[in-house]
């Protein structure tokens, strides 16, 4: 049976994917080439320092080590911009009614995020209180799709893997889930999220009936 949730947040309670977008293209555009929205799907649940390097392929620029900790520590000051701006009625749709069905089922609630800002983001779309851990890039040293994140998650919460059901929209983040066996709901696209359990357009499709689905299942 399910005892803990774990959550991934860009993409899944929030889409701050927008404001990794144009923080990443001011970046760019200063450096002097274009950076598309399409080029940022390339982005979604990839660490800060790879998606510079991603981002530096995509313009054919090269730079220092040195170089590389100002750009995107200047990026990451832009995006904080756009973060201290958030406020609670950017959680995604479905997110709130569903962290309080679990709540009230007694099911832990974790969080699972390659992000160094979750912690700040969380509280300010006044979710933080809710979550029984918060894993982040912080406390990380392997990036997903190692399964690190959310084995540290069920850990921390008590809970044995395959108790636990990860929510993912990045293909990575679902096969970290599956390599740390757990099971998973995709959010998204199945085309992208082959490994996921179950696939769902948006937050706003789940329920506690559909997890006690994939329960039985395993
Ligand atoms: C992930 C996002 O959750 O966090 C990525 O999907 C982002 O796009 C990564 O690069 C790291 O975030 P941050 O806030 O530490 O720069
Ligand atoms: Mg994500």
């Amino acid at each position: 049976d399910i005892k803990a949730c774990l959550f991934d947040l860009d993409g899944v309670l929030v889409d701050t994917a927008k404001y990794h977008y144009l923080a990443w293209k001011r970046l760019a555009n200063e450096m002097g080439f274009d950076f598309t929205e399409q080029d940022n799907e390339r982005l979604k649940g990839v660490s800060r320092v790879r998606s510079l390097e991603i981002l530096l392929e995509i313009g054919g620029k090269e730079l220092t080590d040195k170089e590389k900790e100002l750009a995107a520590y200047r990026k990451n000051e832009w995006y904080v911009e756009y973060v201290d701006a958030m406020g609670a009625d950017e959680v995604l749709d479905g997110v709130i009614p569903f962290l309080e069905e679990l709540k009230s089922k007694n099911i832990l609630i974790g969080l699972g995020s390659a992000s160094k800002n979750a912690q700040k983001i969380l509280e300010k779309v006044k979710i933080d209180r809710i979550f029984d851990v918060v894993i982040d890039g912080n406390m990380v040293s392997k990036a997903k799709p190692d399964p690190e994140v959310f084995l540290n998650g069920a850990i921390a919460l008590g809970v044995e893997p395959q108790n636990c059901v990860v929510f993912e929209d990045a293909e990575a983040g679902v096969e970290a889930a599956r390599r740390a066996g757990m099971r998973s709901v995709g959010i998204g696209e199945p085309e992208t999220l082959r490994l996921a359990d179950i696939v769902l357009p948006s937050m706003a499709k789940v329920s506690l009936d559909m997890l006690v689905d994939i329960g039985q299942e395993a």
